[in-house]
């Protein structure tokens, strides 16, 4: 007891704080998101995510060489803008989709990069949905044999890990199952598994074109309100056979990455997601605070809260340093 416990006495000079500092965030911890989109040349500026474009595949390539050769962040999650859509998302299930073909590039130009593929269908359909409708409702089960074969599609251009973001139920196990018929039994499975229906994500609506044109994704993505279905959600996909769980968005949801911490022996991701991101964009471009800062404070609290890997729109920033 005070006086002679003196906590300030840990914090008196930068390397004692640096020797008893609890949580690092590592460049290697980061996944940086790209949008990639049709034609050649195009760098297409995300008004609502500054410093984030839809770029076309040769762009994207130049992109991924200069962040790996740069900055220390050595994985990527990529998004694709296609140049048409249909009613199912069945667009994406081609070796000619958008996506696929990025990878391929990537794969041509050896960058040593790991390469996450998103798994949805809502920037593929022509209404926003992540899955098929019938009766104006997405159906489950359609949506899951559309994503199992996106999946499919994505694991054959390259790609190194496959994330399912679209959390429809038994989707984890029904992809499991596609790739290891593939012959990729090898290949990891990051599950998005608390997912919530979020605010949060409308930045990324614009760069993916991929908002809904009507309702919402209440119905599949999880109600803010809750964190015991949180865990369920996480321990079903582990059943599944996911090899590492997501709990997505990162920052108001702390709590939920703490309690899957506490509950599984898992590596968990957080999606520190682009409503996030730009609200730290918004208040630096009126100069009210210190962005370099605040980045490293964010980043810091999600790790701290249990995660172990950050998808985060910050990443590149951040590995400049
Ligand atoms: C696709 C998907 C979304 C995000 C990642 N994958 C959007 C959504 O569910 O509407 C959001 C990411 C972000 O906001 O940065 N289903």
């Amino acid at each position: 007891m005070y006086p002679v416990t003196r906590l300030r006495r840990l914090r008196r000079t930068p390397f004692l704080r640096e020797m008893v500092r609890e949580t690092e965030v590592k460049a290697a911890d980061l996944i940086m998101p790209y949008f990639v989109c049709p034609g050649s040349g195009v760098r297409n500026p995300i008004a609502s995510m500054p410093g984030n474009f839809q770029l076309s595949i040769d762009q994207l390539v130049e992109e991924v060489r200069d962040l790996v050769t740069n900055t220390g962040v050595r994985s990527i999650l990529l998004f694709g803008i296609p140049e048409e859509k249909d009613e199912t998302g069945e667009v994406a299930c081609s070796h000619h989709a958008i996506v696929p073909r990025a990878i391929k590039a990537l794969r041509e130009a050896k960058l040593e990069v790991l390469i996450v593929a998103d798994v949805c269908n809502c920037e593929y359909t022509t209404h926003g949905h992540c899955g098929t409708l019938v009766d104006g409702e997405v159906d489950n089960d359609l949506t899951v044999a559309t994503l199992a074969r996106q999946s499919q599609t994505l694991a054959e251009a390259g790609a190194d890990v496959i994330a399912p973001s679209d959390m429809m139920d038994g989707r984890v196990a029904a992809i499991r199952q596609a790739l290891d018929e593939g012959g990729f039994s090898q290949l990891p499975i990051m599950a998005y598994s608390a997912k919530f229906a979020s605010a949060f994500y409308g930045p990324f609506r614009d760069a993916a074109e991929s908002a809904p044109k009507f309702g919402d994704r209440s119905s599949y993505q999880m109600d803010p309100a809750n964190s015991n279905e949180a865990l369920r959600e996480v321990e079903q996909d582990i059943l599944e056979g996911a090899d590492m769980v997501m709990v997505k968005p990162a920052l108001s949801y702390l709590d939920v990455i703490r309690r899957v911490k506490d509950n599984f022996n898992i590596p968990i991701v957080a999606y520190n997601v682009s409503g996030e991101f730009s609200m730290v964009k918004a208040a630096a471009a009126n100069g009210w605070i210190d962005e370099q800062r605040m980045i490293r404070e964010i980043l810091t609290s999600i790790k701290r809260a249990g995660a172990d890997v950050i998808i985060t729109y910050h990443a590149r920033e951040f590995g400049l340093g």
